[in-house]
């Protein structure tokens, strides 16, 4: 019988609140043996339907064979699943399954899922445990580690919400063989970020490998992970509710929530907004002297070569664009902010930018870029 290689093990710390992440091909087939570790009462996993069937359904399985009862509840897939209407709905189900404080809640899927199922055990019994068995590269690379959790509304991106850590981090690399190229290559943009804000030695990788990873394969695809969460579990070690250094995390973020928000959500996947938002966060930072110039460039190009969209999409107005900016949650007095980077590798708690000087690096963004302007609609399908 073919065995897996032992996963790759990492803590987040956080005293009697730190937790595991484990990280390798076939992570998923051991599942049930770490649930059972923890002596849930129940089991409830939350998923959507195509991920109930091909991971979802085995593991419950395997629970219920050793004694554990689980149950499987589904919503649909995508961002507009993440919405108050669907919390309500999951807990009442979880309610009239009768779970009780013991039980477990396994968020199995995207980091829409993540947040989603993550929220519902913040708010059920007023907290119990939950597990993240992410499937997608963006939710096992960012969103399943460091407990935030939450939905949107039609106000704004992440506006309710609560930190509360997940007790276990399964991240089977085996899962990313069935993500869309397009699920996929969003993903890299969060992958690149960590790089561009924290690693040169990971951005060097990841550009050195932008061939297989553009493919969605790469040999170097555990390793470039595990660095991922390494970054991410030290950053959240350090800061767990984003009172400081957390806020790096939000590279990108600034303009790219916006675009999210002013697309409809959905439209544009997160990490093709981020990988956007990157670029315009470059530019602001060469425009402020924060940044030295030639890094926007050099940030676009490492995009491209992993099939990112980096140009402002077309038909986007700048107008509504900032209105969003500046009702952004990280906002402070209607004043716009930005993680700068100070070179690749190294960034800067956010500064707020007056309005003159975003609109400039917004300018500047569409001039330099426009050839490869899409429109909304063609967003992502290179
Ligand atoms: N995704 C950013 C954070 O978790 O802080």
């Amino acid at each position: 019988m073919e065995t897996n290689p032992s996963p790759l093990r990492l803590h987040v710390q956080l005293g009697e609140r730190s937790y595991p992440i484990l990280i390798g091909s076939g992570v998923l087939s051991s599942a049930s043996e770490h649930l059972r570790a923890l002596q849930p009462s129940q089991v409830v996993l939350v998923t959507h339907p195509r991920l109930a069937e091909w991971y979802g359904e085995p593991l419950r399985h395997s629970l219920e064979q050793e004694g554990i009862p689980a149950y499987m509840l589904t919503v649909p897939p995508g961002e507009r699943t993440k919405r108050w209407e669907v919390v309500g709905r999951l807990l009442r189900q979880m309610a009239q399954l009768a779970l009780d404080r013991r039980c477990i809640v396994v968020a199995l899927g995207g980091g829409v899922i993540g947040d989603l199922a993550g929220f519902v055990a913040a708010c059920y019994l007023r907290g119990v445990r939950y597990v993240q068995i992410p499937t997608t590269l963006l939710a096992q690379v960012d969103s399943s580690v460091g407990g935030k959790t939450g939905v949107n509304l039609p106000e704004g991106k992440n506006l309710v919400g609560a930190f509360h850590q997940p007790v276990l981090v399964l991240i089977d690399t085996d899962t990313l063989k069935t993500l869309s190229r397009r699920h996929f290559r969003a993903g890299l943009a969060e992958v690149l970020k960590y790089g561009i804000i924290a690693d040169e030695t990971l951005w060097r990788l990841v550009n050195a490998e932008a061939n297989s990873l553009r493919q969605c394969h790469s040999t170097h695809l555990a390793e470039i992970i595990y660095r991922c969460c390494e970054i991410k579990a030290n950053i959240v070690s350090e800061d767990e509710t984003e009172q400081g250094v957390r806020a790096i995390l939000n590279f990108g973020h600034t303009v790219g929530h916006a675009l999210e928000a002013v697309a409809g959500y959905g439209r544009l996947l997160h990490g093709e907004a981020v990988s956007i938002g990157m670029v315009s966060a470059a530019l602001v930072g060469e425009a402020t002297g924060v940044t030295p110039a030639g890094t926007a460039e050099e940030i676009a190009r490492a995009l491209r070569a992993l099939g990112l969209p980096v140009a402002l999409p077309r038909d986007v107005e700048f107008d509504g664009l900032l209105a969003v900016m500046a009702r952004d949650k990280k906002a402070r007095d209607g004043q716009v902010r930005f993680v700068l980077i100070e070179r690749i590798g190294q960034a800067r708690l956010p500064v707020a930018v007056n309005e003159k000087e975003v609109l400039h690096a917004l300018m500047m963004h569409r001039e330099r870029f426009h050839r490869e302007a899409m429109s909304w609609k063609t967003v992502g399908q290179s």
